[in-house]
């Protein structure tokens, strides 16, 4: 079974699209994408080789015909070939490298990105490169939060607000938690002088972590 993180991808996918999975790894998502007919096709590439060869054994394995090809992003890639991007498990700055290519996002439409750090630098370059944000999705897994951020190519900017706080959909409850972790980290900087707010402060926020738990276990 995928995890949840990789999962979250799924939804962003198409029938029409045509994937990169760009720095695939083990290859789970490829083969979950092409096993379940997510997409018209998959590619999966990766920059490392041991990492590729790990793809392709799990590929073998399964005995499905997944292209596999062994470069840094998309450049031994041909643009015929894809149409969608998607990277995840990587930080803001290897995602902007990859896309740091204008002949190989020339005819993308759409990129679904995963991002584990610096996401407000991401959003803002995205809009640089001509890709508009229109969907994020979070999830929770292993005491981490993921967000997943769907792009078109569009001229369109994000405001502001979007670029930095992003559009989670307030429905997934995993957000409620993110943000409320987000205040509790405010709260403990708040100078010892101002102890008795902070102390009741961090008790509601205890409180509504626990409430949180059990919703997120539903
Ligand atoms: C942490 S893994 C994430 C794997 C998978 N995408 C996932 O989300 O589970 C990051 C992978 O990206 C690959 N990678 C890093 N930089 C890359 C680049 N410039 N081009 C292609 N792959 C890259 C690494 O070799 C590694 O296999």
């Amino acid at each position: 079974m995928l995890s949840r993180r990789l999962e979250s991808i799924k939804s962003f996918l198409k029938k029409n699209d045509k994937v990169v999975d760009v720095g695939c790894d083990h290859g789970y998502l490829s083969i979950e994408v092409f096993e379940n007919k997510l997409c018209q096709s998959v590619i999966a590439t990766d920059i490392n080789e041991s990492a590729l060869d790990r793809a392709k054994k799990n590929i073998r394995e399964k005995n499905l015909p997944i292209r596999t090809i062994l470069t840094d992003g998309l450049k031994n890639i041909s643009t015929k070939d894809y149409d969608t991007v998607v990277i995840s498990g990587m930080g803001t700055n290897t995602i902007l490298h990859i896309l740091d290519n204008e002949e190989k996002i020339k005819s993308v439409k759409k990129i679904i990105l995963q991002s584990n750090n610096n996401r407000v630098k991401l959003r803002e370059e995205l809009n640089k490169l001509g890709f508009y944000l229109t969907d994020e999705n979070i999830v929770y897994e292993n005491k981490k939060y993921y967000i997943t951020m769907l792009y078109i190519k569009s001229n369109e900017k994000n405001t502001k607000e979007e670029i930095k706080y992003g559009i989670i959909k307030k429905e997934h409850f995993a957000y409620y938690n993110y943000v409320i972790t987000s205040y509790e980290n405010i709260i403990s900087k708040l100078p010892l002088k101002r102890f008795k707010e902070r102390h009741a402060l961090k008790k509601s926020i205890k409180e509504l972590k626990k409430l949180m738990k059990k919703e997120l276990k539903k």
